[in-house]
């Protein structure tokens, strides 16, 4: 009988636990098989019913989006990411983003013309081909930057941020770049309540503290 309630304490425990872990991509911007605009995208993804298609597949992975090495995430379609200028990609996460956040969802493999696509150009969550008025990406974390004489004034030391944001590997080797994952979470993070934080970011940027878990300022 103590075993059995051992084991009930235990599981109610777990369930009491598991709940604000729930929020997940379902029901999200990133869900296209639900919303106004899901008809549109899946004619591009191919995706079906199924969420995780539209950018994995478990089989025949792509392994380059247009000129980019994406290999390893079982990626499943190259989405014709453009040109990219203002700012050097180099981080794969940043890549796979911008092959949609360039506004377009276009399959690079289909050369029909009229196969169809995907356009948001005109809403504010495609960055567009040029990023000279984003943030930047795939740079090295300045705190790690000792040439910088600001650098470890200017920026928090990454130790005090670890488990809450990631820095990454670029293509070219260098280490702890601060990339679009750093600050989002493209399958949406849960905030202490279990409810999605909004725009996929990681940390609520209610206050700016998601700026100043980097910025000292
Ligand atoms: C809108 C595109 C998109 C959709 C939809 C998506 N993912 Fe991802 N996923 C990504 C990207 C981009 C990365 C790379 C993240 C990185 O390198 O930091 C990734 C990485 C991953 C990884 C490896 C790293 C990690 O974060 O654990 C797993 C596992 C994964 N996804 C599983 C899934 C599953 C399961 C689904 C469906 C329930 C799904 N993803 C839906 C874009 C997507
Ligand atoms: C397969 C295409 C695709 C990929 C890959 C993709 N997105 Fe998106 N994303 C979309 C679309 C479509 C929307 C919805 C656009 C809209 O409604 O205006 C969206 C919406 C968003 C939003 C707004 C969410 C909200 O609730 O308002 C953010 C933030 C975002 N994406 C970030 C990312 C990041 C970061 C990555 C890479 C790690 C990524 N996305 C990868 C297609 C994609
Ligand atoms: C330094 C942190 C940071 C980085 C790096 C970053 N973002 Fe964001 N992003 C944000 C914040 C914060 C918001 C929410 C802005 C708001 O709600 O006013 C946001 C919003 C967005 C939106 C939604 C815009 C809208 O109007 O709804 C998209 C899409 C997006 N980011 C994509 C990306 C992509 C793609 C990358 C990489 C090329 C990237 N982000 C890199 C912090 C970042
Ligand atoms: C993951 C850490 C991180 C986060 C979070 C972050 N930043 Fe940054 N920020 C950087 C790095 C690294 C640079 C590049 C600094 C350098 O190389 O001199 C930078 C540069 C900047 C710059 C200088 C612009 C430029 O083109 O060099 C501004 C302004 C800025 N960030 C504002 C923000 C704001 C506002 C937020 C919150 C929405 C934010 N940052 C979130 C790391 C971060």
């Amino acid at each position: 009988m103590k075993k059995l309630f051992v084991l009930f304490v235990a599981m109610a425990l777990v369930a009491a636990f598991a709940v604000p872990c729930l929020a997940t991509i379902v029901g999200t911007k990133h869900d296209f098989t639900v919303g106004t605009d899901s008809t549109a995208i899946k004619a591009v993804t191919n995706q079906g019913d199924e969420i995780c298609k539209a950018c994995h597949v478990p089989h025949n992975a792509i392994a380059t989006s247009g000129t980019y090495d994406v290999s390893g995430i079982l990626w499943a379609k190259d989405y014709g990411a453009a040109n990219i200028t203002g700012q050097t990609l180099k981080v794969r996460n940043s890549i796979l983003c911008m092959g949609c956040h360039d506004g377009v969802i276009a399959d690079a493999a289909n050369t029909d013309p009229a196969a169809p696509k995907f356009d948001f150009t005109t809403r504010t969550t495609a960055l567009g081909t040029d990023l000279t008025n984003d943030h930047p990406v795939d740079v090295v974390y300045t705190w790690y930057d000792t040439t910088k004489s600001y650098a470890q004034t200017a920026f928090k030391d990454p130790a005090t941020f670890a488990g809450k944001i990631r820095l990454y590997t670029g293509t070219d080797a260098s280490t702890n770049n601060v990339a679009c994952q750093s600050c989002h979470d493209v399958h949406g993070k849960a905030d202490s309540t279990g409810a999605n934080i909004p725009k996929f970011l990681r940390i609520n940027n209610s206050a700016s503290a998601l700026c100043l878990t980097c910025h000292n300022k």
